[in-house]
């Protein structure tokens, strides 16, 4: 056996030999000290636009403190809320004070919430006056000199996407923003960094457009595009999975793989966001961005560093291998459809074209399944099938690798048994782990063969659940590391497979109907079909 160290839970370390002399609760899960951050960014001030949104209350406020108080953040740390509310500092405090005990993960003390507190600050007024960019210049020097924030401003944009282009060039009108052509360049009077929710443009062209208006003001590498799938710590574990050991990378190409399934499932409707879904619909709010970071990566090749152009480099040459799904291609490799009434988990709910603030004639699709092609070495002739939907019948987002056969099976099988293949699924959400479907024998006399699942289960082997994408996300962009957000080419790339689908549906007559799904169903019968044609089924997760 050997002696390798086991962090105790003082800190210091053991041997193997005193470990056997050591009551075992007085150790930890070594897996655990890994959870712990050494990463302390500089004091900042953040700048929130559209603070009195639902995404500050929900996500932003709360892991501000969460990070605040767990990281921790340093002491000057400040956040600067804008809105349209005539809401004075205080009252801003008291609203984020009731977010933040609702929604934070991190225990809320009294006394942590006064410090955190005391570095909000509330500015009034419209993204489009260019006054308001005055006043908040000159709220930003009396923080930077009374807080120490020195400079440092991250701007974030929770607004509606109308409002990307206005508030960027606002900014850069009232010398707000530094220009910094590299990463991680140190000067003296501080940094500017812009966070921009998705979605990121409507359609390539519009987000091309968003691209050159926010460059005009910002460098690249002070741009951070938030897709908050790659926030998500079983997202980042499909990276450490493959990258990390030797087991997988060797089968993981057209040689042993059959196909890849990419499931992103929702049980939920479309809840109060009627307005902005009707103009979106499943491709743009999903496969766009969402699904298109999953596929790129467990599609891409392997970065020579994690960091955030080595990995971004990737992750656009394997898209850019994808073949667009265009003219023909999208009658045969694309379904869309909606969801008409039904039950999902036993409760009753009515149909898209019922739901408040929906045309009834809409056409927004509410699922997408489709069939990419990758054309490189590893992935020749390998079909990559992604579906998502709303109102299906459970919230499960899953990504199945499933192997080829065995070349040659000597075992004998029974009259009508077939062996099913290697499985290997990463589970995003809910019951974040990884299960490898082999195949086992029966215990007994004779050699009956059946499937049996071997598991990895994240919240068991670490104690505790990762923290909240946006948690980690926000920190990254405090600390100046873009790794985790989507550059300009990526953005590009992933619109322009997602055009020519927009284009040919945006030519269909609106005479010819869409198909439509039950509520609780896992989406239209052309979804089934679009596997049947190809001899194969889609999983049930
Ligand atoms: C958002 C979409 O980006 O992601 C929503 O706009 C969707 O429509 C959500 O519900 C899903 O995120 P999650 O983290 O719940 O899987």
């Amino acid at each position: 056996m050997s002696d390798s160290p086991v962090i105790t839970a003082s800190g210091g370390t053991l041997t193997a030999e005193r470990v056997r002399h050591k009551p075992a609760s007085k150790t930890v899960n070594p897996l655990r000290i890994g959870l712990q951050t050494e990463r302390n960014p500089q004091a900042c001030a953040m700048v929130i636009f559209g603070v009195s949104g639902d995404l500050t209350s929900r996500k932003l406020m709360p892991a501000l403190y969460d990070l605040y108080v767990s990281v921790p953040l340093p002491p000057g740390f400040s956040i600067v809320g804008i809105s349209r509310r005539d809401w004075s500092d205080d009252e801003f405090r008291s609203v984020m004070r009731d977010a933040v005990r609702e929604n934070a993960t991190r225990p809320f003390t009294d006394d942590a919430w006064d410090s955190f507190a005391r570095g909000l600050f509330y500015v009034r007024g419209d993204f489009d006056n260019p006054e308001l960019y005055g006043q908040l210049r000159e709220r930003l020097e009396t923080v930077d000199s009374e807080r120490g924030t020195n400079g440092n401003h991250l701007y974030y944009l929770a607004t509606p996407p109308s409002f990307y282009e206005e508030i960027s060039a606002g900014l850069g009108n009232a010398g707000l923003v530094k220009r910094q052509e590299i990463y991680s360049n140190p000067r003296a009077n501080g940094w500017d960094r812009i966070v921009i929710e998705k979605p990121f443009g409507h359609d390539l062209a519009s987000a091309q457009h968003l691209n050159a208006a926010i460059n005009a003001v910002f460098a690249e590498p002070q741009i951070y595009r938030i897709d908050h799938y790659l926030g998500k710590e079983t997202v980042q574990n499909v990276l450490a999975f493959r990258f990390a050991n030797i087991l997988f990378e060797p089968v993981w190409n057209r040689h042993y793989v059959d196909q890849i399934q990419v499931t992103v499932a929702e049980s939920l409707g479309i809840e109060n966001r009627a307005a902005y879904y009707e103009e979106a619909g499943a491709l743009r709010d999903m496969v766009q961005s969402h699904m298109l970071q999953l596929l790129s990566v467990v599609a891409m090749e392997p970065p020579a560093f994690f960091n955030g152009d080595a990995l971004r480099d990737e992750k656009v040459k394997v898209l850019r291998s994808v073949v667009p799904p265009d003219g023909d291609r999208v009658a045969k490799d694309v379904v869309r459809g909606q969801y008409s009434d039904g039950y999902v988990a036993g409760t009753e709910v009515v149909g898209y074209r019922e739901e408040d603030g929906v045309d009834p004639d809409s056409r927004t699709e509410t699922f997408v399944s489709l069939k990419l092609e990758i054309d490189n070495w590893r992935w020749n002739g390998v079909p990559f099938y992604l579906r998502t939907g709303k109102r299906l019948p459970r919230r499960v987002t899953e990504i199945a690798i499933q192997f080829k056969s065995v070349p040659h099976l000597m075992f004998k099988l029974t009259e009508g048994q077939t062996l099913p293949p290697n499985v290997l699924t990463m589970r995003i959400q809910p019951d974040e782990g990884i299960s490898l479907r082999v195949a086992a024998k029966v215990p007994g006399a004779g050699t009956k063969l059946q499937p049996v699942q071997m598991d990895f289960d994240y919240g068991a082997s670490f104690g505790q659940a990762g923290p909240d994408a946006y948690v980690r996300l926000l920190l990254d962009a405090m600390l100046g590391d873009p790794t985790l957000f989507a550059r300009d080419d990526e953005i590009d790339t992933a619109w322009s497979l997602m055009q020519p689908i927009l284009d040919v549906w945006a030519d269909q007559p609106s005479t010819m109907p869409i198909p439509t799904y039950e509520a609780g169903t896992w989406g239209p019968a052309e979804a089934e079909l679009l596997l049947a044609n190809d001899r194969r089924t889609w999983r049930r997760p």
